[in-house]
C-alpha cells in the first residue's frame, strides 16, 4: 500500500520542553541564545502537540492519511542522552503510536531530527565518535518498546543539513562554526546510522531507512569551472550521505579535505542493508565556480520560477529529475524510495499556492514512477504550521493553520484538497 502521510519533528511541534522528565537538547540551548532565532522565538510551547496530540491524530484521520512521520525527542527518552531512561518519555510515544494504529495510520518514527541531548553536545556532540554508539543505544531502547507497533524506522533526518547548518555554519543548533573542519560530523552521523540499524534489527524493528535531503544540482553554465564546482557540490550534498550507505564507499572528497575520522570497518557498519531510502526534496540548487577560496563552489541562485514565502524556487520537475538520477546512479543498490518531506512555506488559509505546489510535485512523482523509479510513499511537510528553526514561527508549512496565541487548529484549503485527492486514489 502506498503511504500517504504528513511529517513533523519533535522540537518543531511538541513544546512541553521541561515536562515529565525531558532533558534539555541543543535546540533548547540554542533557541534561548539572543539573536539566534528570528524575533527570539523558541520551541518552548511550539504547537503544544505534547498535550494536543489526540486532536492532531484526528486531523490526520479525517484527511484520510494512512501514515504519519514524527520524531522522538532523544532527551525525553534519555534526559542526559545515555544512562537513565525516562519512562514517561517512552510512555508519550507509546500512547501516540497506539492512537495512530487505532486510526489505521502507520507510524513512521524518526529517531533523530537534530535535537541532540545537550549533555552529549557537552561531550563534543557529533564531533565525538562516541556519540554514534550512544545513538545506537538510544535507538535500541526505543525499538525495544515500540518495534511491535512501528511500521517504519528512520534513523537520521537530513545529516547533510545538520552538518552544514549545525556544525559548519552555525545557523542551527548547536551553532558551531567549524566550516570544513566539521567533516567528522558527517562520518559520525553515518556511523551512528549504521550502528543504529544493527540495534534496531536486534530489537525487532522490521523496516528501516534513513532520510536524506537531496537536491538536483544544476551547473550555472557548461564551463569546465562551473561543471567542476557543481560536481563538488553534488558530492557534498548528495553523494557524501548516500554512497556510503548504498554502495559502501565514500565519494572522492578531495575538494573538501580528508575524511580522517574513518576507521577500519566503519564503511561495512555504515552500509547495512536497508528496506527503503527516505528523500526530502524542496528545490534544485544552481552552482557556479567559487569566487572566494572558502568553499569550492558558489550558490548561483535560481530565477524564473515562482518562489515560496521562504524565497525557495518551486520546481516540481526537480523531484522527477532527482528520483531518476538516483535510479541511474545507484541501479539495483537503490532500495524503494519514500518522499519523507516535500512542501512549501506560504501564508493564509486560502492556500491555492500550496495546492498547486502539491499537485505539481505529485505529478512529478507519478512521472518518476512511470520512468521506473520505485516510490512507495509521500509525506507532506507539514501537518501543522510549526517552529521553523532559525525562522521561528514566521514560515508556515502546515496543511493546518495554527494560531500560536490560542493553539487553535484550522485546516487550510490545501488540507481539504489533499483529503479530496486521497479519496480518489
Ligand atoms: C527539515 C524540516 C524543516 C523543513 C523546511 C527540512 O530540511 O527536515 O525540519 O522544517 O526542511 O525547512
Amino acid at each position: 500500500m502506498f503511504l500517504w502521510g504528513t511529517a513533523t519533528a519533535a522540537y518543531q511541534i511538541e513544546g512541553a520542553v521541561a515536562e515529565d522528565g525531558r532533558g534539555p537538547s541543543i535546540w533548547d540551548t540554542f533557541a534561548h541564545q539572543p539573536g539566534k532565532i528570528r524575533d527570539g522565538h523558541t520551541g518552548d510551547t511550539a504547537c503544544d502537540h505534547y498535550h494536543r496530540w489526540p486532536e492532531d491524530v484526528e486531523l490526520m484521520a479525517a484527511a484520510g492519511l494512512n501514515a504519519y512521520r514524527f520524531s522522538v525527542a532523544w532527551s525525553r527518552v534519555l534526559p542526559a542522552g545515555r544512562g537513565q531512561v525516562n519512562a514517561k518519555g517512552l510512555d508519550f510515544y507509546d500512547r501516540l503510536v497506539d492512537a495512530l494504529r487505532a486510526r489505521d495510520i502507520a507510524p513512521v518514527l524518526t529517531l533523530y531530527h537534530w535535537d541532540l541531548p545537550q549533555a552529549l553536545e557537552d561531550e563534543g556532540g557529533w564531533m565525538n565518535r562516541d556519540i554514534s554508539g550512544y545513538f545506537a543505544d538510544y535507538a535500541g531502547i526505543v525499538a525495544e518498546r515500540l518495534s511491535d507497533r512501528v511500521e517504519w524506522w528512520i534513523t537520521l533526518n537530513e545529516p547533510f543539513v545538520h552538518l552544514v547548518y549545525g556544525y559548519a555554519l552555525g545557523t542551527h543548533a548547536p551553532g558551531r562554526t567549524l566550516f570544513l573542519d566539521a567533516l567528522p560530523v558527517a562520518h559520525h552521523q553515518l556511523l551512528g546510522h549504521g550502528l543504529a540499524v544493527q540495534s534496531l534489527r536486534a530489537a525487532g524493528a522490521e523496516q528501516v531507512m534513513i532520510t536524506n535531503n537531496c537536491t538536483p544540482v544544476w551547473p550555472a553554465t557548461d564551463s569546465p569551472a562551473d561543471l567542476a564546482a557543481a560536481d563538488a557540490y553534488d558530492t557534498l550534498h548528495n553523494r557524501l550521505f548516500t554512497d556510503p550507505i548504498l554502495i559502501g564507499k565514500y565519494p572522492d572528497m578531495s575538494a573538501f579535505g580528508t575524511l580522517d575520522a574513518v576507521q577500519d570497518g566503519d564503511l561495512a557498519t555504515i552500509a547495512q542493508p536497508l528496506d527503503g531510502l527516505g528523500i526530502n526534496y524542496y528545490n534544485p540548487t544552481r552552482i557556479a565556480a567559487p569566487t572566494t577560496d572558502l568553499l569550492p563552489f558558489d550558490d548561483a541562485g535560481i530565477t524564473g520560477y515562482p518562489t515560496t514565502a521562504f524565497g525557495w524556487p518551486v520546481v516540481p520537475d526537480g523531484l522527477r529529475e532527482l528520483l531518476v538520477t538516483l535510479k541511474s546512479r545507484y541501479g539495483p543498490a537503490l532500495p524503494p524510495v519514500h518522499i519523507t518531506e516535500n512542501g512549501c512555506s506560504h501564508d493564509g488559509l486560502d492556500d491555492r499556492f500550496r495546492i498547486d505546489y502539491l499537485d505539481g510535485h505529485l505529478a512529478a512523482l507519478a512521472q518518476a514512477q512511470a520512468e521506473g523509479v520505485d516510490v512507495r510513499g509521500y509525506f507532506a511537510w507539514s501537518l501543522l504550521d510549526n517552529f521553523e528553526w532559525a525562522e521561528g514561527y514566521h514560515q508556515r508549512f502546515g496543511l493546518v493553520h495554527v494560531d500560536f496565541a490560542t493553539q487553535a487548529r484550522t485546516p487550510k484549503a490545501s488540507y481539504h484538497w489533499l483529503r479530496q485527492h486521497l479519496s480518489q486514489h
